[in-house]
């Protein structure tokens, strides 16, 4: 955040400056926490306003607890696939989500060296959000017990079958459960493109019989890899920007990773939505990653990613976790005032 000047976009043909700008601009939007469905129409207007303010100074984001809880008990991320999931993916996924809390017995930087920022946020008891995040108990839902179009309302009760089903219902976990609900590359989500890769919410009471955080994010390989899985792939409308070689071989998956890391850190710090945003508006918050996104390394910020690190192979990656790179967005660090990573080069 704080390297944000026009120096930092350097990178960038000037003919393309103003479309890189744009693109970015709209990249940003694109996994904001959106759980009102009547405010779609008006987002942009509503997000560009808000998001111009954190291009100047770090001193216009105020992000402000509001008192709720965090998640500070030992998280269990219980993953519904719904579609269809080849093992190679899900082993990908599941591997990220494990490299979280990993002892650092990989090499720096480290996925759980970036878990660190979202630890620096507390409740009001001065309690840390959890140093521990395991995958539990999955469910697959192959045969898409909703159908192929899902609403933020269908989402529900995707959960609810999964935590209610006859053989190996997922387990209730209120205490640190989170539910993520990964959909496959020919589901359709409501807004799933249009500014959305993934949100964040809990479930109802009336729908689920609980109260449980979850996350969505979407596989975007057929519908908008260029907007969700980006830089691993490109949007059409750039001429002459090249995607990036993805650390694991799967663009549209290593592009995933970033989406779900951003959940998980906002599920943990505002998992009520209640706790750790900005702007007034509960049901429209500005959290934790939404303040970095697209931001990768020192220096980023505007259209410039920062500094990644590249391998041998010409793979981009910012992070090693166990036995894999993988590329993930830094997340606003409430201490300092900016975004950090763990492979910031000071
Ligand atoms: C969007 O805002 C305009 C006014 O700025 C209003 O007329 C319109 O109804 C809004 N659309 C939705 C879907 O709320
Ligand atoms: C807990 O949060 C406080 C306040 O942000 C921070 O100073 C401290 O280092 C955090 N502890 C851990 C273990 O992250
Ligand atoms: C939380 O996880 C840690 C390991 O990360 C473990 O030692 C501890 O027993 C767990 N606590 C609970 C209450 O399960």
């Amino acid at each position: 955040m704080r390297c944000r000047s026009d120096g930092s976009r350097r990178s960038m043909a000037p003919p393309l400056h103003t479309l890189y700008l744009l693109f970015f601009f709209f990249l940003r939007l694109s996994t904001a926490w959106r759980p009102l469905p009547h405010m779609k129409n008006n987002l942009t207007e509503l997000e560009f306003g808000g998001y111009k303010k954190y291009e100047g100074s770090s001193e216009f984001v105020k992000l402000k607890y509001h008192m709720g809880p965090v998640l500070t008990s030992n998280i269990t991320v219980h993953i519904i696939w719904y579609g269809t999931w080849p093992s190679a993916q899900k082993r990908i996924i599941r591997e990220f989500i494990n490299s979280i809390s990993s002892a650092d017995d990989h090499r720096s930087p480290s996925v759980s060296g970036w878990w660190k920022t979202v630890q620096l946020y507390t409740d009001q008891t001065g309690s840390n959000i959890t140093r521990s995040v395991r995958l539990g108990q999955e469910k697959n839902d192959r045969l898409l017990s909703h159908g192929k179009t899902l609403t933020r309302l269908s989402i529900q009760s995707v959960i609810k079958s999964a935590v209610t089903a006859k053989t190996k219902p997922l387990p209730i976990h209120p205490k640190g459960g989170v539910y993520l609900l990964l959909t496959a590359d020919d589901v359709y989500v409501e807004d799933f493109c249009q500014n959305v890769c993934g949100f964040h919410y809990f479930t109802f009471p009336s729908i689920v019989g609980y109260t449980l955080p979850y996350a969505w994010v979407g596989n975007s390989a057929k519908l908008c890899p260029g907007m969700c899985a980006y830089p691993f792939s490109v949007p059409d409308y750039i001429p002459g920007l090249k995607p990036l070689k993805s650390p694991n071989g799967e663009a549209a998956i290593d592009g995933m990773i970033s989406v779900i890391a951003h959940e998980i850190a906002e599920v943990a710090s505002n998992p009520l939505a209640n706790a750790w945003y900005a702007g007034e508006d509960p049901s429209f918050p500005v959290e934790i990653a939404d303040l970095c996104e697209g931001i990768y390394g020192t220096g980023g910020g505007g259209s410039y990613t920062g500094q990644m690190l590249n391998d041998e192979d010409g793979a981009t990656y910012n992070m090693h976790g166990i036995r894999r790179r993988f590329l993930v967005q830094w997340v606003w660090n409430h201490v300092v005032n900016y975004c950090t990573g763990p492979n910031a080069l000071d």
